[in-house]
C-alpha cells in the first residue's frame, strides 16, 4: 500500500472509489481551506483550489473534482471543536451508551474512533471503563481528547496506522466514525486498514451530512474542501462493496440538517436490516442520483445566492445592522461565492476559542466572541450554523425579544 500524502491526483476525473467516470455538475471557482482562519499577518496566504463536485456515473457517489492536500486542512492549528454544541453532545454520549449496551457489550471490547476530535464521543466510552482509541492528525484538538482522560493518536487514519494499532492493541469490535469519513478522499488505504483491524463479527459504523438532505434543502454550503464525498444509501453500498464490505444498516438522523449512520460489515456476517432496501427505493424514486436533480441543485444555488446578496445590500442602503452567527466551515463556501465581505457583514460570532479573534478564510471577517452579539444586539442576525438553530435561537432568545431578526438560507432565503 503507497502513503496516500504521496498520491497524485488523477488527471482525468475518474471516480475516486470505483475509477468510473464523474459528471461535473458545480463549479464554485477559486476557494479558500474552509478552516484556516488566519491573523492580519497569514491573511492572504490562504491556500486556494477550485471546488467543484461531480457525480459518478457508475458507483453514484457525488465527490469533490479537485482534492485538496491533507496537510492543508488538517494540522496542528485546526480550530473545529465538537464539543462545541450540546446537541452534538447529547447525540454522541447517547449513541456511545447504546454501542456499550450492545457492540461493546462481550468480554475485553475495544472500539477505535476515527476522526475523534475533542474526544466528544470517546469520553463517555473512557467513563464506562472500556478499551478504546481515538485517531486524528488535528494536534490540538487531540490535545483536548486527551485533557478529558481519552486515548488520542494524532496521526492519519490509512492502512499503515491501522495496521500498527491492531498490532498493539488487537483488533476492534466497533470503527466508528462520525464526520470524517467524507473528509477521506484515498478510501482505499482507509478500508484496507478497516480489513487489517476490524474483529471478524465487528461493525464499522459512519455518520455523515446525507446528500438527500443536502439535495432537498438546497444546502450547497455543505460542499467545501473537507466533505470530499457526499454519501447516500446507494454510494455508501457501492463503497463498501467496492473494498469488500456490505452495507447492514442505514438510520436517518436529525443532527447537522440532516445525516445517515452507515453499518457495515463483513460480507455475511450480519442480516441486513430492511431499511437499506427501503432507502435505496426511495432514493431511486426521488432520483437522487438523475442530471435533473444536480441541474436543479445547480440552479438553486445561483438564485439562492443572488437573493442572499439583494437581502443584505438592501439592508446595508436601508442602514439596517447585520452581524454572522457561527463562523462555521461550510460557510466559506457561500460568503466566498456570493461576495460577502466585511462591508455587507462586519463581523461573525463563534463560541470557538481558536476562531475568535481570526479573520475568516478568503473573505477576512473579523471572528469576534459571542458576548459581543448582544452589545448592542444588530437588527438581523444572519445564521451561518443553521444546522445548530434550534440550538442557538434558544440559546440566543433575547435577540429576537429585542426586535431582532435571524436571516436563513437554508432552504430557501428568509427571515425569522
Ligand atoms: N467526529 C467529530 C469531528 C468531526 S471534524 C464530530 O463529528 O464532531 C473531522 C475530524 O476528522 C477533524 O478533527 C480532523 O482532524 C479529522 N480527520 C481528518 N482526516 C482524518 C484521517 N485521515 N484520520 C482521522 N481523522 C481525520
Ligand atoms: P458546524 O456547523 O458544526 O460545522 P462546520 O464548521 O463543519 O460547518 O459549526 C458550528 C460553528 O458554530 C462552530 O464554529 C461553533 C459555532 N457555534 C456557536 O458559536 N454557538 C453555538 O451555540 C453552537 C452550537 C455553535
Ligand atoms: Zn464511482
Amino acid at each position: 500500500m503507497t502513503d496516500p500524502a504521496n498520491e497524485k491526483a488523477p488527471e482525468k476525473t475518474e471516480c475516486r472509489i470505483c475509477g468510473g467516470a464523474v459528471e461535473e455538475f458545480f463549479d464554485f471557482g477559486r476557494q479558500p481551506v474552509s478552516d484556516s482562519f488566519v491573523t492580519p499577518e497569514t491573511a492572504g496566504r490562504e491556500f486556494y483550489f477550485r471546488l467543484a463536485a461531480g457525480i459518478c456515473a457508475d458507483c453514484t457517489m457525488v465527490q469533490l473534482i479537485e482534492e485538496v492536500p491533507r496537510e492543508q486542512m488538517f494540522h496542528e492549528d485546526y480550530p473545529y471543536r465538537s464539543s462545541q454544541s450540546a446537541v452534538m453532545h447529547r447525540h454522541f454520549e447517547e449513541y456511545a451508551q447504546r454501542l456499550l449496551a450492545t457492540e461493546l457489550a462481550g468480554e475485553d471490547p475495544f472500539i477505535v474512533e476515527i476522526g475523534s476530535n475533542d474526544g466528544t464521543m470517546l469520553k463517555t466510552v473512557q467513563k464506562a471503563g472500556v478499551r478504546h482509541l481515538g485517531v486524528d492528525p488535528s494536534a490540538q484538538v487531540a490535545d483536548f481528547a486527551r485533557a478529558e482522560g481519552v486515548r488520542a493518536l494524532t496521526a492519519f487514519f490509512q492502512d499503515s496506522t491501522a495496521r500498527e494499532i491492531a498490532v498493539a492493541d488487537g483488533p476492534a469490535d466497533v470503527i466508528f466514525s462520525a464526520n470524517t469519513y467524507s473528509h477521506i478522499a484515498y478510501m482505499d488505504s482507509v478500508f484496507s486498514g478497516v480489513d487489517a483491524l476490524l474483529a471478524d463479527d465487528g461493525v464499522l459504523v459512519i455518520e455523515d451530512r446525507y446528500l438527500g438532505d443536502i439535495m432537498g434543502q438546497n444546502a450547497f454550503d455543505q460542499i467545501y474542501d473537507e466533505h470530499f464525498y457526499l454519501f447516500s444509501v446507494s454510494s455508501v453500498r457501492a463503497m463498501a462493496r467496492t473494498f469488500g464490505f456490505e452495507l447492514v444498516d442505514a438510520e436517518p438522523l436529525t443532527v447537522h440538517g440532516g445525516s445517515m449512520r452507515y453499518t457495515i460489515a463483513r460480507p455475511g456476517r450480519r442480516t441486513p436490516s430492511p431499511a437499506v432496501a427501503e432507502h435505496l427505493q426511495r432514493e431511486q424514486e426521488r432520483g437522487l442520483a438523475s442530471p435533473e436533480t444536480f441541474r436543479r441543485f445547480a440552479a438553486n444555488v445561483r438564485s439562492g445566492c443572488g437573493e442572499l446578496m439583494e437581502l443584505l445590500t438592501s439592508l446595508r442602503e436601508q442602514g439596517r445592522t447585520v452581524v454572522g452567527y457561527g463562523a462555521t466551515a461550510k460557510s466559506a463556501t457561500i460568503i466566498n461565492y456570493a461576495g460577502i465581505g466585511p462591508e455587507l457583514v462586519p463581523f461573525i460570532v463563534d463560541s470557538t476559542p481558536a476562531k475568535q479573534g481570526r479573520l475568516t478564510p478568503g473573505s477576512h471577517i473579523p471572528v469576534r466572541s459571542p458576548e459581543e452579539f448582544s452589545a448592542p444586539y444588530p437588527d438581523y442576525a444572519l445564521l451561518f450554523a443553521w444546522n445548530h438553530a434550534e440550538e442557538i435561537m434558544a440559546k440566543e432568545k433575547g435577540f429576537r425579544e429585542a426586535g431582532g431578526k435571524w436571516i436563513l438560507y437554508v432552504p430557501d432565503v428568509h427571515t425569522a
